[in-house]
């Protein structure tokens, strides 16, 4: 299962886990309440579940689909690529990524402005909807691969925050404020 918990604010690696203490995890439902971020069980180590992965991308129109490494030996520029992905920053469409191999976080901005670390492992798939304020960071395993998926033509600038007056934004914002906040701020594991 994936896990998710609340981040302390310490400077540290960004590498580490950054738990608060005592730790508060976050399950599924309520960081899709908070967050919007949707979460596919797609397999593990061993592997995908190919059909599964077919039937969401015909669902949700993914047409696009390439893979990424990151890894010193295989990203180009990689210090200077891992300095972006950890820049808080949003995207105009929806995030996609299947983790093949390895693992990293995805931090992600709760309705509360508060960060939520989410650890991806082998046959996670993370939808971050468009116009979250994220981040990612690899663990101290240093390594990850994962599939990459959109929906048509594929943008992946990034808009570092702030970035509070685009359209995506108020799209999100809007439909975040439209839900119900659940009576429950977390549940621990
Ligand atoms: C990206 C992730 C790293 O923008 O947030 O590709
Ligand atoms: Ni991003």
């Amino acid at each position: 299962m994936v896990r998710a918990w609340y981040m302390d604010s310490s400077d540290e690696d960004q590498r580490l886990e950054h738990h608060l203490n005592p730790p508060q995890f976050v399950n599924l439902e309520h960081l899709y309440a908070t967050t919007g971020v949707e979460y596919f069980k797609l397999g593990d180590e061993s592997g995908i579940d190919r059909e599964y992965l077919e039937k969401i991308k015909k669902e949700r129109n993914y047409a696009y689909e390439d893979e990424i490494t990151c890894s010193r030996d295989c990203l180009p520029d990689y210090d200077t690529k891992l300095k972006i992905f950890f820049k808080e920053h949003l995207h105009t469409d929806e995030e996609i990524r299947l983790v093949v191999e390895g693992s990293g976080y995805f931090d992600v901005r709760d309705k509360d402005d508060k960060w939520v670390r989410i650890e991806v492992t082998p046959g996670d798939l993370l939808i971050l909807p468009a116009g979250i304020y994220h981040r990612f960071t690899l663990d101290s395993k240093n390594f990850i691969k994962a599939r990459r998926f959109f929906i048509g033509e594929p943008v992946w600038t990034p808009y570092n925050r702030p970035a509070d007056e685009m359209d995506c934004r108020k799209t999100y914002e809007e439909w975040l404020q439209s839900k119900d906040s659940p009576k429950h701020q977390a549940t621990a594991c």
